[in-house]
């Protein structure tokens, strides 16, 4: 944070090269950033608070410090929007005067764990979720009093969570996180590229809407889609680029293993009239099944997986889709590297530069989007079009 916006931007490009170059990708070109069109500030459009005690035993409400739990209160933190920053100040306010305790790790004692905020960029509306160990009734009056101060939170959702480990959300083996409602709707809309995206709590979606909105437009352009042809957004959260190609080519599918994201993308297809279809299912296991309907008709390939990079497996069987091309967006260089060099010993090629997206201005973070194109010896694609089997 001591650099100003371009010695940021130098920074992230070196720490991009240092990677490459130890992953022996140093021949890859690199692109200017994509700046944040909203500048350094106000771009962090979901904020996920901790609740806690200072030394004396005061309630804290705010950001985890680095490598310990304790609460650092972020009242005027320069990242959220404005009314994000109202939301969170609403929240500590009547966390501590409704006395809503803070759950204590090692005694198993106390309530609240963190809450996640998001908003709207294109609507200005804030969804609360509470994260808890356990229902009480504190907790729909901290909502109701968040809601009634904040005019813009049009709905809260209480998750509760009483496992062990600092995981936030806590999903059952099918990927089902349970929420109920304390106030208001479940979900809140993002427009992007003229599409509506809509969110849930708990669901996966871009920090920054403006930047995401260039990267979704950079991938949609790169992959060079034509009508026609079959898309494949695999860890497509809410429907992310799935939604704006299906617009363009007239047939995406989607994967993701979280099923209120699913039927959020399912959603978002029917109010778009954009024909994309979605799959429950972790990507290692759905790919197989895709072979059959998308191998060899020169499918264009999305992965944007989680820090952690493709599984083991998966792209041996992207692979042996025969795709056309794949996009691959990642917000951590190590990941892209390793995958990418892992794609280069099975006969793929970087093709052009690897662009870098400035997601989170003022923090060491950068958004990466390279295009991966087949061996020369790649059959061409069969005539046949992709088998549609539209489910809503
Ligand atoms: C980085 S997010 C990207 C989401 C989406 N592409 C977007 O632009 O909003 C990764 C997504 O992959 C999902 N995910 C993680 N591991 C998965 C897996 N093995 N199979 C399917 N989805 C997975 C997560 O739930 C999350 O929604």
């Amino acid at each position: 944070m001591h650099l100003d916006g371009p010695g940021q931007s130098d920074a992230r490009r070196d720490r991009v090269s240092a990677v490459l170059e130890r992953f022996e990708l140093a021949d890859v070109a690199l692109g200017p950033i994509h700046p944040c069109p909203d500048g350094l500030q106000d771009y962090r459009h979901v904020v996920k608070v901790g609740f806690g005690r200072s030394d004396r035993g005061r309630i804290r409400v705010g950001a985890w410090a680095r490598g310990n739990r304790d609460i650092v209160p972020i009242p005027g933190c320069l990242a959220a929007p404005e009314v994000l920053r109202r939301t969170m100040m609403s929240l500590a306010h009547h966390t501590i005067q409704l006395d809503v305790e803070p759950f204590e790790p090692e005694t198993e004692r106390g309530v609240l764990r963190s809450a996640v905020l998001r908003a709207s960029r294109t609507t200005g509306e804030v969804m609360l979720t509470l994260v808890a160990a356990r229902r009480t009734r504190k907790l729909a009056e901290l909502a109701e009093e968040v809601a009634r101060g904040v005019n813009q939170v049009v709905g809260a959702w209480l998750h509760i969570n009483a496992g062990p480990g600092n995981a936030i959300f806590q999903r059952d083996g099918d990927g089902v996180m349970g929420v109920s409602a304390l106030a208001g709707k479940d979900w809140i809309e993002e427009t992007l590229n003229g599409t509506a995206y809509r969110i849930g709590p708990g669901d996966f979606f871009q920090t920054n809407p403006s930047v995401a909105e260039v990267l979704y437009a950079r991938v949609v352009e790169r992959l060079e889609l034509a009508q026609g042809e079959p898309v494949l957004d695999l860890y497509c959260g809410v429907g992310g680029v799935a939604l704006l190609a299906a617009k363009r080519t007239g047939f995406a599918i989607g994967v993701e293993e979280i099923e209120g994201a699913v039927n959020r993308a399912r959603e978002s297809a029917r109010i778009n009239r954009a024909p994309a279809e979605f799959i429950c299912d972790g990507v290692l296991t759905a790919l197989p099944d895709l072979q059959e309907r998308l191998g060899g008709v020169g499918t264009k390939v999305v992965v944007d997986p989680a820090r952690r990079g493709l599984e083991e497996g998966v792209l041996e069987r992207i692979v042996a889709l025969q795709p056309a091309r794949i996009a691959y967006v990642s917000c951590n260089p190590d990941a892209l590297a390793r995958d990418l060099a892992h794609a280069r010993s099975l006969g793929w090629r970087v093709q052009g530069e690897i662009e870098l997206f400035d997601m989170f201005p003022n923090t060491a973070h950068v958004e990466l989007l390279a295009i991966l194109v087949p061996p020369d010896d790649h059959p061409p694609p069969k005539r046949r079009g992709p088998q549609r089997k539209l489910v809503r």
